[in-house]
């Protein structure tokens, strides 16, 4: 069998609607109750930090960021992070995290929140948030609710209210 290596790029318009299947396959009719997918819903995902992964020219997994407040604070929303399921455990999540956070850090942003596993996403630093300290326009389990600060210090004054904030045009 031929060996099609992974190449992780940055995500093109062309894959809305191969990622949006692969979103329905992975997450069901029941993703757009939940909250992280309603708050995304809001404004579009910042096209320069979201990724998306081909193994030759099949698209097998995405992740995209989000420009979010979070109370006054500039943050991102992580989300989804899909991997098709035929090709989980090559590390694919893992390269599209490490990608998407360093394009992050790299355009000086301080922090990135999430809705997922902790014991998922504690390999790439992010931690719990204190309870309360910032709320989501939905219910959401606060062992689920992730912060990643890109810059030390980023969280402490995030207190408050998420809401999505348009792109800012460069
Ligand atoms: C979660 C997901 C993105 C991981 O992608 P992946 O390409 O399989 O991940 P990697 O290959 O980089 O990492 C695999 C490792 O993560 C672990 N892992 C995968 N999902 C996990 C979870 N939910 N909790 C804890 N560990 C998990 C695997 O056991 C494996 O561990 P190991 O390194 O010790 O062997 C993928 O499984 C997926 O798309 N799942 C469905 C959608 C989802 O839940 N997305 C996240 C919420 S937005």
């Amino acid at each position: 069998m031929t060996e099609l290596s992974l190449l992780i790029r940055p995500e093109l318009p062309s894959d809305s609607d191969a990622i949006e299947r692969l979103h329905e396959r992975t997450f069901g009719p029941g993703r757009f109750a939940r909250t992280a997918f309603r708050l995304r819903e809001g404004a579009p995902h910042d096209a320069s930090l979201s990724f998306t992964a081909l193994v030759g020219t099949l698209l097998v997994g995405s992740v995209r960021l989000t420009p979010v407040l979070a109370g006054s604070q500039a943050a991102l929303m992580l989300g989804p992070l899909t991997v098709e399921p035929a090709f989980e455990n090559r590390g694919i999540g893992g390269a599209l995290m490490r990608r998407s956070l360093d394009a992050a850090r790299q355009e000086g942003h301080a922090l990135v929140l999430l809705v997922g596993d902790e014991p998922y996403y504690s390999r790439f630093g992010f931690k719990r948030i204190p309870y309360r300290q910032l709320e989501l326009p939905g219910p959401v389990n606060v062992e689920r609710f992730l912060a990643l600060e890109l810059a030390e210090g980023s969280l402490a004054p995030a207190r408050g209210m998420v809401a999505v904030r348009p792109v800012q045009a460069a």
